[in-house]
């Protein structure tokens, strides 16, 4: 803790230059006669990165209003311009560190630039950038072994794609090829990607638009917190059964969810769901489907893969962001009898499996497996939930924390009975947060959820430090 004064901090005008004074000049902020606040400091850590002088945010902002689609959103009041990353660091274009607890969005596991993945990459595009699958090239045959290791029973055959959008919709055509019917359940408040397919099988108005999305039926969120019937998984998966009888011919080509939903707010689906909705959506002829494009690749510490912890084997599995610590890769994995349903006609992939994102997720896994990061998870998550539980005994405004590992949410709400969604909050705290270094995703329907989803190699030093910057920050409002 530091001891600075309550008017350096918030003094409006230059916010950053005071801060950057406390930073540097820290111990004659601490003289100061009116100082009586401790301000949280954040770790120490051994690295500065080069110098930028590259354009600034302002010129880069205008730039982008102008060349860049008007749909493009932000975080925070004043956007950031992220310039370097390094583990669980992100620098902005003054060379200021933050904390970085989003991980661009669940993606980067092994942290920022893992001097072995970019190894990997840098080797790789030297030797041989692309190539399509047409020719055989050792990197995506090693790395389809290699993921297949990871995966439970007869879930040995790899698809790469390029998303995780492009996952899905690859699995919901093969679902409905392999099955011979159309008709697709998937959990409202999911989130599965943004074309024509998998927009259907996403379910927030907010992240749809007004086009055809045929052949899904979305089904009672099994949502603990705000679902209707608690944390009873078997009730909201009878409402899955209803969904087969009432609307669909009685079979179904499958079943798609996240084990944790991550753009919906970090919703863990409620005990008992899974499994008794596995067994009614095999009864009725579909396909079980696990998007584990966010809680896969050791997030959810506790397991490898997200669908684990409910004791469920999906008969396909979608991957990405975390599969390739920020490249862009995404991965259909199934059985070899499914896969089969693909040689019926061409199915081909410019750049799905091309030499670089595979040499990329091969160099994750051992990244993974090397430094413990699942472990690191499971302890450093465990941690910073018994905290950020703490810290929901002091602050009326927090109504919720949940998730597992490093996948945590944080919901906001300014009436606990009612859970009525605290969204100006949620981005006042989110931006005061930033101010003093600290960056946090949001997300849930109603945007009033943090999103904690750092670099696995995030440890207590900075699980402390969130916690006690987003105390601080309460405290003040
Ligand atoms: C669970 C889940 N599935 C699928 C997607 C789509 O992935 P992409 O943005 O790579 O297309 C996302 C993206 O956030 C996701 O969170
Ligand atoms: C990259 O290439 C160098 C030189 O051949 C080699 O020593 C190194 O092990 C390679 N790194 C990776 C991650 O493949």
């Amino acid at each position: 803790m530091q001891r600075v004064c309550r008017r350096g901090i918030f003094s409006k005008d230059s916010f950053v230059c005071k801060w950057q004074q406390l930073q540097f000049f820290s111990q004659v902020a601490a003289t100061e006669s009116d100082c009586n606040v401790s301000h949280p400091k954040m770790p120490p850590f051994d690295y500065s990165p080069p110098p930028y002088d590259g354009p600034r945010s302002s010129e880069i902002f205008k730039k982008r209003k102008e060349f860049l689609s008007p749909s493009m959103f932000h975080f925070y009041h004043t956007p950031l311009n992220v310039v370097d990353g390094k583990k669980q660091y992100l620098f902005d274009e003054n060379g200021r560190r933050f904390l970085d607890a989003f991980g661009g969005i669940a993606t980067v596991c092994c942290g920022h630039c893992h001097p072995e993945v970019v190894e990997a990459i840098v080797n790789q595009t030297k030797r041989l950038q692309h190539s399509t699958i047409v020719y055989l090239n050792h990197n995506v045959a090693d790395f389809a072994e290699a993921l297949a290791s990871k995966l439970p029973g007869d879930l040995k055959v790899v698809f790469f794609t390029n998303s995780g959008t492009e996952a899905n919709e690859l699995a919901m055509m093969i679902a409905r090829l392999y099955t011979g019917c159309h008709d697709i359940v998937s959990l409202r408040n999911g989130y599965h990607g943004n074309a024509a397919g998998t927009m259907g099988m996403t379910a927030q108005s907010n992240w749809k638009f007004n086009v055809v999305q045929s052949g899904v039926h979305h089904a009672m969120n099994p949502d603990p917190y705000r679902g209707a019937f608690g944390s009873d998984g078997l009730k909201y998966a009878k409402d899955v059964q209803d969904l087969i009888d009432y609307g669909t011919w009685g079979r179904v080509a499958g079943f798609i969810s996240e084990a944790i939903q991550g753009v919906g707010g970090i919703v863990e689906l409620a005990p008992g769901y899974l499994p008794a909705v596995y067994k009614n959506i095999k009864k009725a002829g579909g396909l079980c489907i696990a998007d584990e494009v966010q809680s896969g690749f050791a997030r959810t510490g506790s397991h490898f893969w997200g669908f684990e912890a409910h004791g469920v084997v999906p008969d396909i599995v979608t991957m990405a962001k975390g599969i390739g610590n920020g490249i862009p890769l995404g991965a259909v994995v199934t059985t070899p009898e499914i896969a089969q349903v693909l040689t019926h006609r061409s199915y081909f992939n410019t750049f799905g499996g091309n030499p670089v994102c595979t040499a990329a997720g091969h160099a994750v896994l051992k990244v993974l497996e090397k430094e413990k990061l699942q472990e690191n998870a499971h302890v450093v998550g465990s941690y910073l939930i018994d905290r950020l539980k703490s810290l929901q005994a002091k602050h009326e405004i927090i109504g919720d924390v949940r998730g597992r590992g490093l996948m945590i949410g944080v919901e906001l709400v300014t009436d606990r009975q009612l859970k009525t969604p605290a969204k100006a909050e949620t981005v006042h705290v989110m931006d005061q947060m930033k101010e003093m270094g600290v960056l946090i995703g949001k997300g849930g329907f109603f945007g009033n959820v943090f999103r904690v989803t750092p670099p696995l190699c995030f440890n207590k030093e900075d699980a402390d430090f969130l916690v006690e910057v987003m105390d601080y920050t309460m405290s003040k409002m």
